[in-house]
């Protein structure tokens, strides 16, 4: 699960109907064709060899998958997942009883690695490298290392954050990919196969309707899905057709572009605070009262993507886009609305 505060309440993380909406396999696995690509073949390659798979770093915003391709690699490969995540792993001890626990061909999977401590950090750069620990034991005169060697093991990191993990660590990780935000086109056929999955009828626009309102992110797709499903067995004869998901989606106060509070905070604290910019990352932060680097890496890529900001050298800038969809005027321009 991600630290990203969601306002719309709806990038949650997965409940227990979405264990079974989660793919397992690399073919039920939509969108993200060159990661998948990648990932793939390097697993295919580590099995033909029977050795364990290199260390993967896998980033990107929440909801997109990381999780989930950390379960279809272990399943893939046939090795035990351990899951753990950064901010668990409070002590050295934690983490050397993880590790001396895993089996030849396991995969740990920390999340939020970027929470790791920078002393269990060290300790893992070995375990990483040559698979090897090396612990202290006894205190005070007595105090001497002892160097274990552990079973070979394939690390997967997930983080939301991959900018504040340390050079060390990056470097330490063969394999690092990152996800992006899914298309409505891929989003689409994400929502049929959980439509599927759940048995709910609905058409092609339907499913067009909650995916392109998503905000790039399958999490939100499906949670948007049973929310309308819902609507659709109350109010209707349960399919879900463009109409009632327009209605459901209404209902739910989910905008129709699919931005969330954040987005809009940001975008409109742009246009009336700073006239629509050029402004410094920092102090758009401040204003909107979010760390600068969260700005950055987890709200402004979807904002860009969808061409509503522009990075430039001088700071950021909203665009025509940005102006139409918010329905806000230009700073001068007739008929001001603010
Ligand atoms: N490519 C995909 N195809 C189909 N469903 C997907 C895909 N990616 C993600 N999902 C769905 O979205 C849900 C969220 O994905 P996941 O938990 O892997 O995200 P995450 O990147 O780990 O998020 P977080 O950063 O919050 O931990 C999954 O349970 C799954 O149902
Ligand atoms: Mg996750």
């Amino acid at each position: 699960m991600a630290e990203r505060l969601v306002t719309d309440g709806l990038n949650r993380p997965d409940n227990q109907l979405e264990v079974t909406l989660r793919p397992s396999l690399f073919e039920e696995f939509t969108g993200q064709a060159n990661v998948r690509e990648r990932i793939e073949i390097a697993v295919e390659a580590a099995r033909r060899r029977k050795e364990p798979l290199d260390h993967v770093l896998l980033s990107g915003p929440p909801g997109l998958g990381k999780t989930t391709i950390a379960n279809i690699i272990a399943r893939a490969m046939g090795a035990n997942l351990r899951a753990t995540s950064g901010p668990t792993i409070e002590k050295a001890g934690d983490l050397a009883g993880l590790l001396t626990n895993l089996e030849e061909g396991d995969v740990l999977f920390i999340d939020e690695i970027h929470r790791l401590q920078k002393t269990i950090e060290e300790y893992l750069y070995p375990a990483m490298e040559d698979f090897k620990l090396d612990i202290i034991i006894d205190q005070g005169p007595n105090a001497r290392s002892v160097r274990l060697n552990l079973p070979r093991f394939t690390l997967i990191g997930a983080t939301t954050r991959a900018g504040l993990l340390s050079g060390p660590m990056l470097t330490r990780f063969p394999m690092r990919e990152r996800l992006d935000y899914y298309t409505a086109e891929q989003l689409q056929k994400i929502v049929q196969r959980s439509a599927r999955l759940l048995n709910v009828e609905l058409d092609e626009s339907g499913a067009w309707e909650v995916a392109r309102r998503s905000r790039g992110t399958p999490r939100i797709s499906n949670n948007l899905l049973r929310r309308v499903r819902d609507y659709a067995e109350v109010r209707h004869d349960g399919r879900i057709t463009k109409p009632v998901a327009d209605a459901a989606l209404a209902m739910l106060e989910i905008d129709e572009y699919g931005l969330d509070e954040m987005d809009k905070r940001i975008l409109e604290t742009l246009v009336v605070k700073f006239g629509g910019g050029p402004v410094g990352v920092n102090s758009l932060a401040v204003a909107v009262g979010e760390e600068p680097d969260t700005l950055e890496e987890v709200y402004e890529p979807y904002l860009i993507m969808e061409g509503y900001l522009h990075r430039t050298t001088q700071g950021r800038m909203a665009t025509e886009l940005t102006y139409r969809r918010l329905k806000l005027q230009r700073a001068g321009s007739q008929s001001p609305l603010l």
